[in-house]
């Protein structure tokens, strides 16, 4: 007789087993429960990995969405920042500086290097970097890459040329296509795997950025080859920006020589009173622990303090005798034309005050100056400064009317000023500087 024994284990059919004899069964039920009691091992055996590999799962996908969320946002941050880079730095070494600076703060990388092309195109130079060490950015700093050879088969300069990113996993692989500079060059680096991408702007290479990860040895993917073209090209745009501004300052900057100039060619004997007071104000800027901008500003507004004189007639202007009081009026008429003139100008940014400050310079801190008979601190800072450099200079040089003073004599007069005419706290720290820089004594003049 045949039965069919159902295994059942937790209520699970699992199996049937047929036998053919009831002494038989007994043995069968036996053998059954054996074997069920192994598959049901077996089977809790892999739902324990089901399980175990569930939960690591759940375990690992939190982190790993988080892992993804944070370069998410890292990415999002180096974008902004990389904006920011463009909209504020006029300065291409302030871009370098600031391109290392988040490249190093927000990418996943151990070291990051930029190099750019030379002013006549013919060489790739390191210009700034992170992660490495000093012997490699030694090593970095001497190495160029020229560009003009048309046998250089290095990655550097073929990523420049040929405008387009490389992912290198293992530098081993293309030892063939190297040179031998090439390859001793990566080996004294230590570079296993990296990423190169050229940094370009309307499609001319600019320079190269390159990464590497020399001791996390994270595998570079092409995720961060995206990632890095996208901030090559916002350097691209950065520099370009900077160099925009650099040539337009230059341009700015030879105008006003040529401007500064004229105001000497006018008379001789006051020719670089302006320079001097120029350099008088920027000593007291400095005294006073003004920033660059500001110091930079008053530079101009010293520059051009009396440029107005240049409306005046020369009959008034060099007039060795006393003054008729409509002679005195046009002379004082000075200040409200360098104001004029200089608003014709357009000065921006933070050269935006220098008309006002200019035009303020023959104000007085007790209202009695001129033309707008402002009091104390109404008159700009700038306009306070340029009046103590202007004051001193004025006693300190040859005029049509009178000799140079001497330098104690000067500081005297100084002292006398201080307080109704001039700002005392800019006088106070102007006569120690005078003292050390031009030295006092009873016969002493400034260009003695
Ligand atoms: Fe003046």
């Amino acid at each position: 007789m045949h039965i069919s024994i159902p295994v059942l284990v937790l209520g699970n059919l699992l199996v049937y087993l047929q036998n053919g004899s009831i002494p038989d069964t007994v043995i069968s039920l036996l053998l059954s429960s054996i074997l069920a009691l192994f598959l049901k091992t077996l089977s809790l055996k892999e739902e324990k990995k089901e399980i175990e590999a569930l939960f690591r799962n759940i375990y690992r996908s939190p982190e790993k969405w988080i892992e993804q969320i944070e370069m998410n946002y890292n990415n999002s941050l180096l974008n902004y920042e990389i904006g920011q880079i463009i909209n504020n730095h006029t300065n291409i070494n302030d871009v370098l500086d600031s391109v290392v600076q988040v490249s190093e703060k927000r990418l996943n990388y151990d070291r990051g290097a930029l190099f750019l092309a030379d002013k006549e195109g013919i060489f790739l130079e390191f210009k700034a970097g992170f992660g490495y060490f000093e012997r490699d950015k030694i090593l970095l700093r001497k190495t160029r890459f020229h560009l003009k050879r048309p046998d250089s088969r290095g990655i550097f300069v073929v990523s420049f040329r040929e405008k387009r990113p490389f992912l290198i996993n293992d530098i081993n692989n293309i030892e063939q296509d190297l040179s031998k500079r090439s390859l001793e060059f990566a080996k004294q680096l230590g570079s296993q795997s990296f990423i190169c991408c050229p940094i370009m702007y309307e499609n001319k290479s600019l320079g190269i950025i390159v990464a590497d990860n020399i001791r996390s040895k994270r595998k570079l993917h092409q995720s961060d080859l995206s990632l890095y073209m996208g901030i090559a090209s916002a350097i691209g745009m950065a520099l370009k920006t900077a160099e925009l501004f650099e040539d337009k300052e230059k341009q700015f900057q030879s105008t006003l020589r040529i401007l500064a100039s004229s105001i000497d060619a006018r008379d001789p004997l006051t020719a670089g009173h302006s320079e001097k007071v120029t350099e008088y104000a920027v000593a007291i800027c400095g005294l006073l622990d003004l920033d660059s901008d500001t110091t930079e500003m008053i530079r101009l507004a010293a520059l051009f303090h009396d440029y107005g004189k240049i409306a005046i007639p020369d009959t008034i202007l060099k007039k060795e005798g006393p003054l008729s009081s409509d002679e005195y009026l046009s002379i004082q008429s000075h200040a409200v034309k360098t104001r004029e003139i200089l608003e014709e100008i357009s000065f921006e940014g933070i050269y935006r005050d220098v008309p006002i400050i200019a035009g303020s310079h023959h104000e007085k801190m007790d209202g009695s100056g001129y033309p707008g008979r402002l009091k104390g601190k109404d008159i700009p800072l700038g306009s306070r400064i340029i009046a103590v450099a202007d004051y001193f200079e004025a006693l300190t040089a040859k005029r049509h009317y009178r000799d140079p003073m001497i330098v104690d004599e000067a500081i005297a007069e100084l002292r006398k000023a201080s307080g109704n005419h001039l700002d005392k706290e800019i006088v106070d720290v102007f006569i120690p500087y005078i003292q050390t820089t031009l030295g006092s004594g009873s016969e002493k003049t400034v260009s003695a």
